[in-house]
């Protein structure tokens, strides 16, 4: 059952697509607090909180205070409140009450899962305007089902794009992307995708190319094609201010930038240097920049990824000018404690300053609204600008797109990806972490950059990082600029990543039809164990270890240095110790906890009693995946139990 309550006069953000009568009165069980602007719910001892999407933490967000607040920043730590996105869907777990709570709401918002007090959980918002919407069903997997129903069904990839893709900031040129395909095909390694980042581009601007590093760019799409391989680039927030430039030329013409309160476009900053952001919001604007797209699709692109677009500022021309005239107040001083820090502060603030959000303004359903009222949509309406036009302009085939923000409600129109994350052990918990959250908000599609974006990846990081990458629907291999190079040819034990990256395609007939289960009915594809096992308190207890699909729980190595980890089993399992799609042990496990030895080049599988685990054989890409070839694995059932969904891949839905 779905209850909608309203506080305020809420923002309609169209996250939520049905209509529902509103309730009079209180969200039942809430306490609100007009002065602190809040809602308090007293949770019992033992209640899980589940939800919050991407961002920092363990799967049960008891014990922390998040933010509902997209950020750039790329030091993903715990001490963090939020990343890039605001996924306000909470699924609270207790013994008395169960339920969902969404806060729709596209501003700040805090969530206190019991920080100051381990007993309350307390939602304070700054602008006291919401739309609130109350889950009850009889499981956590209804609650979510019912959640999803209301928000539209999730954004449908190709089914290209569950293949392996190789990035890097950057390839620089066609001969770089040239190289990277003939190491892959060269090495026996599969691949379906290269990314191309901001350096294809002529000086950065959106919707170009560079002419002198991709001479011929619609035949160099041609011939990777040829070679099975699709090219990916990047679309970023900002538009160049550049006289000529036909998309800064025309977005100016027509007013489709966002504007400053004296009516002026706002200038702020990005890579090309100064820029200006589309009027995403504006309904007009955003048909527009969306039809931009069409100059790629031309060219025979057929994926993207948006990025900065939080929006990602490095400064404001008018906050710059104020910070070199405050510089100027320094200079020749006896800088002590207080105005050293100042001074640094001056500098080191100037991104995605906060204040640089209250300087613009959005035309949103003919209402001027000011950004930081409706930070959070931004991205999530540049990609549904993409989404949109790929439905016009693309009617039949599926394109791929997944952003860097996001806001639910972007689930319809693109998946995401984790952002930049580090070369780290830990995050390779933490993407396991937001799987299941992601989910619960709609997003099946996505992935972490698997080996970490910053810092310098070492060659068992990048082996157990992709032991886990290789259920997660975006398989994606990307590193920043200045980082150690991490493709896996790059590394001594090219076997081992070569009959792991094999495997993953043996597994794409399971993942690609689970994914679409969980596409097509609501439903989630990375599940916590207490989804499945809700009367057994150490299951949901477990943070390390996941349901993916109906058959199979997974349970990654994510340390440094170990030979195996220890496991919980809630019922009999089959266990599948897999190096390569015919290089694999089973053996049977009873329920309990068990250490489980697993060397560098393994991965555990799971098969859940009564289930089936349909596996494929490797293929050099997605097309050239024999469907007639796969074997079922299954555990104390018959074989033929499990159905196997699987379509041309393309056609939209
Ligand atoms: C941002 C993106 C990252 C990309 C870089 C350059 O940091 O998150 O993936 O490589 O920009 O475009």
């Amino acid at each position: 059952m779905i209850r909608k309550f309203v506080i305020g006069s809420p923002i309609d953000t169209e996250a939520v697509i049905r209509e529902f009568p509103v309730e009079a009165g209180e969200v039942p069980g809430w306490e609100r607090n007009e002065a602190e602007k809040s809602l308090s719910y007293s949770m019992a001892p033992d209640d899980i909180v589940y939800g919050l999407g991407e961002t920092v933490r363990g799967m049960n967000k008891r014990g922390w205070i998040y933010e509902a607040d997209a950020q750039d920043d790329p030091n993903h730590t715990e001490g963090r409140h939020s990343l890039y996105a605001a996924h306000n869907f909470l699924l609270i777990y207790g013994k008395a009450r169960s339920f969902g709570i969404f806060f729709d709401n596209p501003g700040m918002m805090t969530f206190d899962i019991g920080y100051t007090d381990h007993d309350i959980l307390k939602v304070t918002f700054r602008d006291f305007d919401a739309a609130i919407y109350l889950i009850e069903a009889a499981s956590l997997k209804e609650i979510v089902h019912e959640f999803r129903g209301i928000i539209g069904r999730s954004y449908i990839p190709p089914k290209w794009a569950f293949g392996v893709g190789q990035s890097r900031w950057s390839y620089m040129d066609e001969d770089e992307v040239r190289e990277v395909v003939r190491n892959y095909r060269g090495n026996g390694m599969p691949l379906d995708a290269v990314y191309l980042d901001i350096d294809y581009m002529d000086a950065y601007k959106d919707f170009t190319v560079n002419e002198k590093t991709f001479p011929d760019f619609s035949a160099f799409v041609q011939e990777m094609k040829e070679q099975g391989i699709h090219l990916v680039p990047i679309i970023d927030a900002g538009v160049k201010i550049e006289k000529g430039y036909r998309v800064y030329e025309e977005g100016t013409a027509r007013g489709y930038f966002v504007r400053k309160a004296d009516g002026q476009n706002l200038v702020a900053a990005v890579w090309p240097g100064k820029v200006h952001f589309p009027d995403v919001l504006n309904e007009e604007a955003r048909k527009w920049f969306g039809d931009q797209y069409k100059v790629l699709l031309d060219a025979g692109i057929d994926g993207f990824w948006n990025d900065m677009n939080e929006p990602a500022v490095f400064y404001t021309e008018d906050h710059l000018k104020e910070v070199f005239e405050k510089i100027r107040e320094y200079e020749g001083k006896n800088l002590d404690i207080r105005s050293f820090f100042e001074f640094r502060g001056l500098v080191a603030g100037i991104s995605n300053n906060p204040e640089d959000y209250r300087r613009f303004y959005h035309d949103y359903k003919g209402e001027k609204i000011r950004h930081d009222k409706v930070h959070n949509l931004f991205g999530d309406y540049m990609t549904r600008a993409a989404g949109e036009a790929f439905e016009r302009l693309s009617p039949d085939k599926r394109i791929l797109m997944f952003s860097r923000s996001s806001y639910i409600g972007m689930h319809r129109y693109g998946g995401v990806w984790t952002g930049d994350n580090s070369s780290w052990w830990s995050h390779i918990l933490l993407n396991l972490h937001q799987l299941p959250g992601l989910n619960m908000a709609g997003f099946l599609y996505s992935g972490a950059d698997t080996g970490g974006f910053g810092s310098d990846a070492t060659e068992d990081l990048l082996m157990r990082w992709l032991e886990l990458s290789i259920f997660t629907p975006l398989l994606r291999n990307h590193s920043a600029m200045g980082t150690r190079r991490q493709e896996f040819y790059r590394f001594k034990d090219k076997n081992s990543f070569r009959n792991l990256l094999r495997l993953r395609y043996a597994l794409i007939p399971y993942l690609y039809s689970e994914f679409m289960k969980a596409a097509l009915n609501d439903g989630m594809l990375f599940e916590p164990l207490s989804f499945e096992y809700p009367s057994d308190a150490r299951a949901a207890e477990v943070e390390d270890q996941l349901l993916v699909g109906e058959s199979i729980m997974i349970a990654p190595v994510y340390t440094q240095n170990a030979g195996g980890r220890y496991v919980y089993l809630p019922e009999d399992m089959k266990l599948l110790r897999m190096r390569s799609p015919k290089d694999l042990d089973a053996e049977e496990m009873v329920a309990g906890d068990h250490y489980v030895p697993c060397a560098l080049n393994e991965v555990l599988v799971f098969i859940r009693p009564g289930h089936v685990l349909p596996l494929g054989e490797d293929a050099e890409n997605v097309e050239k995946i024999d469907d007639a070839k796969i074997t079922r694995i299954p555990f104390r059932t018959d074989p033929d139990v499990y159905e196997l969904y699987d379509d041309d891949g393309v056609t939209r839905l």
